[in-house]
């Protein structure tokens, strides 16, 4: 037992120095200067945070999600904080074709794109599987085929400026637990289809970066709302502005996955460590 303690904080330890120097900040806000950026999900919890943050750096920015006037706030304040430009284009991803209409709009006013950012997510309670596969189909088309979608229609420009893919995905897609099935569903998708497309860009000598974030619980207003409908133990929450630039570092330097907090990345490492207790972890936590 002992021996085995001592092989695990060694693992540890190591993983750690690993990690420090696999994250040290190459961070320059100078590459954000003019950059072109679409940003979905803007409207409101970690994309706002993330609008903020671009046009502090001084990007050129198209912002979309559904709700205009939403849209309309975040504009302003991009603007005060020094955004150069700041465009918005109201669009539900529940409809295939609104992705093609909103890319349209990006060339239209950005003339090319560096960075696209696919962050936002259709609302689903955290609750079971009611067997409403319906349900699950709209959460697909908008968790995840429309990050496709997106990806498809900008890819051509993409490559041209050696741009970058910037996909936000979560622990649930990378780790199952109970309350999350079509949430988590459309999360290991991402991860499938752009860790696959990473390889065939590099492959093809493609200069385009795709950077998959793994974040924990952020305290957005929609995901305190979702814990707070189920009793559950305490919770930390991660504060949003800090998770937004986070993603944007990842970004700006072509990380190929980022974790945050960073602890969550120890947790998808071991997951498949004792899968008997982590299974009985999770249903007595989950309970
Ligand atoms: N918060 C967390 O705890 C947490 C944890 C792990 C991962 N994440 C990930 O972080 C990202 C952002 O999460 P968040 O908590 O900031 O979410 P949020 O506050 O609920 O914001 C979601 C955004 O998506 C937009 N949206 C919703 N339905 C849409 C639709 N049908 N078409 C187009 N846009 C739509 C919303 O705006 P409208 O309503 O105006 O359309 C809003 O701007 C998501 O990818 C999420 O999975 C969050
Ligand atoms: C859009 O956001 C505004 C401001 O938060 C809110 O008052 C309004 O109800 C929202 N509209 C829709 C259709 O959700
Ligand atoms: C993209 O990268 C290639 C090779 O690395 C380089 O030749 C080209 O000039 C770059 N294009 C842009 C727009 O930066």
């Amino acid at each position: 037992m002992a021996g085995f303690a001592k092989s695990f904080i060694l693992i540890l330890t190591v993983s750690a120095g690993f990690l420090a120097v696999l994250w040290r900040d190459t961070f320059d806000s100078e590459l954000l200067s003019g950059a072109h950026v679409l940003l979905t999900g803007a409207s409101q919890g970690i994309g706002e945070q993330m609008a903020y943050h671009y046009a502090k750096f001084g990007a050129e920015l198209v912002i979309t999600a559904r709700n205009e006037t939403r849209l309309k706030q975040v504009k302003e304040k991009c603007l005060e904080l020094g955004a150069k430009k700041v465009y918005l284009v109201p669009a539900d991803m529940a409809i295939p074709k609104n992705a093609e209409m909103v890319m349209q709009f990006t060339l239209d006013k950005l003339g090319s794109l560096d960075y696209l950012v696919l962050n936002h997510i259709g609302y689903d309670p955290f609750q079971m599987w009611t067997g409403d596969a319906e349900l699950t189909s709209w959460l697909m088309q908008v968790n995840f085929l429309s990050y496709v979608q997106l990806t498809a229609a900008a890819l051509p420009t993409l490559i041209k400026s050696n741009g970058s893919i910037i996909v936000v995905s979560s622990l649930c897609g990378k780790v199952a637990i109970p309350y999350a099935a079509s949430y988590s569903a459309s999360k290991f998708a991402l991860n499938g289809f752009f860790s696959s497309l990473r390889h065939e860009l590099a492959m093809q000598g493609r200069d385009v970066s795709v950077t998959l974030c793994i974040l924990g619980l952020i305290d957005t207003q929609s995901s305190q709302e979702k814990i707070k409908a189920r009793n559950m133990p305490p919770m930390i929450f991660y504060p949003a502005p800090e998770t937004a630039l986070a993603i944007i570092k990842g970004g700006a330097t072509r990380a190929q996955e980022i974790y945050y907090p960073w602890w969550v990345a120890i947790i998808v490492g071991v997951q498949d460590w004792f899968p008997a207790m982590r299974d009985k972890m999770i249903h007595s936590y989950f309970q």
